[in-house]
């Protein structure tokens, strides 16, 4: 049994049991729970009106909780698309590091994203001290594409003589990687782009990294060996580099149309 219900503020409304996607919850003058398939989603708890459920893995996490008026949504259809519209990609940064507290501002924007079956098993690693290793040893990995690819060529070269480049060709002027780490693709790529958002709103930037991805997709095992700490089944699944942005767009750019179809 995963939840406390206190029968003496119970209703019996049945709203936690309208809510419950694994048949969890029957009511019988107050709530109660028939059997053990909650997947801790949290949805009766959040949307009991008097706080008579309550999830027992939260205990201890009651700071967590904060009630908010349904009916009034933070920001306007308008001013969050405006804000997608002034994101760009940002691959020059100022050589100002960003300080672990604001890591963990932005890593808010991951403790509160949706992932399958509710696993909320995405895991972050910040390489900062470690980067130059870190792509050294994804250099080692891709470089058996290196023929295929000209931005792969370019970056044996920047490591094997880095003094004859400015820029490195994978992280551009970057000092700071999150890569994003998860059994689930979906739940990784979302964790990550709550993060970067976040990161927007608070005057910084950062690319995702196709090439530094490649390293999972070519030798999975291989990568792993430098996350000795990380479960093996989890996957790279987004690598996305970031600072304090030193070049400042000033307007959109138009994109090709979206295709739709409405079946
Ligand atoms: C999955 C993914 C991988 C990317 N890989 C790289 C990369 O390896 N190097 C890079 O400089 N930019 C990379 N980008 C950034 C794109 O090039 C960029 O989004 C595109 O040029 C459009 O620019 P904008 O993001 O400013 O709209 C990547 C973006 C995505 C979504």
């Amino acid at each position: 049994m995963k939840l406390m219900i206190d029968t003496k503020e119970c209703i019996g409304c049945g709203q936690c049991k309208s809510v419950c996607i694994r048949d969890n919850i029957e009511i019988d003058d107050v709530a109660y729970e028939t059997g053990s398939n909650c997947f801790e989603c949290g949805h009766c708890m959040a949307i009991c009106p008097t706080k008579a459920v309550t999830l027992k893995i939260f205990k201890g996490r009651e700071d967590k909780i904060v009630d908010y008026n349904p009916k009034d949504l933070p920001v306007s259809y308008s001013d969050m698309l405006q804000f997608l519209k002034q994101r760009r990609s940002i691959r020059w940064f100022k050589n100002k590091k960003i300080d672990k507290d604001t890591f963990n501002k932005l890593l808010q924007g991951a403790y509160y994203s949706p992932s399958a079956q509710n696993e909320q098993d995405v895991e972050f690693v910040v390489l900062d001290n470690r980067l130059n290793d870190f792509m050294k040893h994804v250099y080692n990995i891709i470089k058996v594409e290196e023929e295929e690819f000209f931005r792969i060529k370019q970056f044996g070269d920047y490591i094997r003589d880095n003094s004859i480049k400015e820029y490195h060709p994978l992280l551009w002027s970057g000092q700071q990687l999150i890569l994003t780490f998860s059994t689930d693709k979906t739940s990784a790529v979302i964790a990550n782009t709550r993060l970067e958002l976040l990161a927007y709103s608070l005057g910084l930037g950062g690319f995702y990294s196709l090439f530094i991805l490649k390293a999972d997709e070519i030798d999975h095992d291989k990568l792993m060996e430098f996350f000795p700490g990380i479960d093996k089944n989890k996957h790279m699944y987004s690598a996305f580099i970031i600072g304090y942005p030193k070049k400042h767009f000033k307007r959109t750019i138009p994109h090709k149309d979206i295709n739709v179809k409405f079946m």
